[in-house]
């Protein structure tokens, strides 16, 4: 469970985040929605630990991680999925899976069964095992997002935050993303997933948060905001 309250951030003096809460409950998928510019991307980066936040905090299991660094909160169980697929281009797939799963390998977060989890990974996206002696810079787009989702999960984490998992991708493997997603909250991961497709992020989603200047402007039920007609007509091209 991932609980953000008042949570004020930005880039030195010009403030992003103006006092934001978010509630993201164990088990359930969370979207956050808005448009280009909004600050999804800055508040991923607030609770990842990329960005320190001014003020607010930021609960995680029961601990304040706010002001903690990228390493501490990643070691806390909070995996991060950047806008941007940055994957490690010059390292082959089957490491790049292995670095998401470093704070288990180095005793700094419980090991459980790593292997195990890189054959789950490989269920779960079958173009990474067929590509996993492959440098990653040398994946399409759409496989480098793929690693990017597997690297966050390598960690085995307490809540995964998904940006613009979609993102450049063709229609085929837009949708196919979202199936993965779907499988993942089958499995009962906790997620805040930042999204341009507002209507398929909604569906998927248990809950929505709809971001406008670095506010919420309103939340509810993913079913109720996906037949509001003020996101609807602002957000989901009136449809
Ligand atoms: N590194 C940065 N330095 C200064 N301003 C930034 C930086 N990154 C983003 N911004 C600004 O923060 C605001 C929110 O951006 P962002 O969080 O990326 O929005 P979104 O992900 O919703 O599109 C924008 O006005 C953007 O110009
Ligand atoms: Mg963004």
């Amino acid at each position: 469970m991932l609980i953000i309250d008042n949570l004020v951030a930005g880039y030195g003096k010009v403030k992003v985040l103006h006092g934001i809460s978010i509630m993201v409950p164990e088990g359930k998928v969370v979207a956050l929605i808005g448009s280009n510019g909004a600050g999804k991307t800055t508040t991923l980066r607030a609770l990842s630990g990329m960005l320190k936040p001014e003020s607010g905090s930021i609960t995680l299991g029961g601990k304040d991680i706010a002001g903690l660094t990228s390493h501490e909160i990643t070691r806390m169980g909070l995996a991060h999925s950047p806008e941007g697929r940055r994957v490690f281009s010059t390292l082959p797939v089957m490491d790049n899976l292995l670095l998401g799963a470093f704070p288990r390998l180095t005793g700094s977060r419980h090991k459980g069964d790593v292997d195990g989890d890189i054959n789950r990974m490989f269920e779960l996206f079958p173009r990474l095992k067929e590509r996993r002696t492959q440098l990653a810079g040398t994946l399409s787009g759409g496989e480098q997002q793929m690693l990017a989702m597997a690297r966050a999960l390598m960690l085995n984490p307490e809540v995964l935050l998904l940006d613009e998992p979609s993102m450049g991708l063709s229609p085929r493997l837009v949708e196919e993303i979202f199936v993965i997603i779907e499988r993942l909250k089958k499995a009962n991961m906790t997620m805040l997933l930042v999204e341009q497709f507002a209507a398929a992020a909604l569906e998927v989603s248990d809950f929505g948060y709809v971001m406008e200047n670095g506010h919420i402007r309103t939340s509810g039920e993913a079913r109720a905001l996906k037949n509001d007609p003020a996101v609807q007509a602002a957000y989901l091209g009136g449809h």
